[in-house]
């Protein structure tokens, strides 16, 4: 029998952040105390960001899961994803940084994914795991072709990927051509995830298209508790798709 696939929730409204946000909420009453959150950096998010930090809506503590980060850049680095949440989220909203759910750019990278996949399991498991999706499908840096059971690990960029991330790296020396990621299956694993997305095109091939490896986000239809949260044009092009 062929694995199961579920029908993702689908979220819109026209103020993507304030939908994001009540998405988020809603997720934060169902979790446990104290829940493993994980949240992406980017532009997708940022309207998110921005409502949370505004409204303070959510009164939950939590503890901060880093997604990925790019090797060879110390954490201070302008580019340092957990830098960005840490400036963006965490500190706003008086949240601590725990460094073992953080990956450090400029150590042995296989230490640094086992660290964290080592601590996930201890901390038992991601309760709420926001992601974006990239041009070509990632989720993460988990890039196509990516195993669909792949761990928390070193990878390397495509070329696709180099040239999106440029805008945020090129007064900064660039943008690095490896990093570590959170696995697909460490995603899976998650409880709840929550999908943003501004990007019609590939979030309808990645939840009404074939589940392969050539778009790694397409294994979110087996995922039992997604939802996602589309700008207006995500969300019309979903609900054609439907
Ligand atoms: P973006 O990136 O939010 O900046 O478009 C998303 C991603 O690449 O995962």
């Amino acid at each position: 029998m062929p694995p199961k696939t579920y029908k993702y929730k689908l979220v819109s409204g026209e103020d993507f952040g304030k939908a994001a946000l009540e998405t988020l909420q809603e997720a934060f009453d169902k979790a446990r105390t104290y829940p493993l959150v994980v949240l992406p950096t980017g532009n997708t998010p940022k309207p998110l960001y921005a409502a949370w930090r505004q409204t303070r809506a959510i009164p939950y503590d939590f503890r901060y899961v880093n997604l990925d980060q790019y090797r060879g850049i110390k954490f201070s680095d302008p580019r340092s994803y957990p830098l960005e949440i840490k400036r963006e989220v965490l500190d706003p909203l008086n949240q601590r940084l725990d460094e073992e759910l953080i990956f450090d750019g400029n150590s042995d990278p296989k230490n640094q994914a086992d660290k964290v996949e080592t601590a996930l399991k201890i901390e038992q498991g991601i309760d709420i795991c926001i992601l974006g999706i990239g041009q070509n499908g990632h989720i993460g840096f988990n890039e196509p072709y990516s195993e669909f059971n792949s761990r928390t690990r070193s990878v390397q960029l495509t070329h696709n990927t180099i040239e999106a991330n440029k805008r945020h790296c090129e007064a900064h020396g660039g943008v690095p051509k490896d990093a570590l990621t959170l696995g697909l299956g460490t995603i899976m694993e998650a409880k709840k995830i929550i999908l943003l997305s501004n990007k019609p095109e590939i979030t309808v091939k990645a939840l009404h298209g074939r589940i392969m490896s050539k778009i790694p986000a397409s294994i979110l239809q087996r995922h039992p508790d997604v939802t996602v949260v589309g700008t207006p044009m995500v969300s019309a092009q979903l609900r054609l798709a439907r």
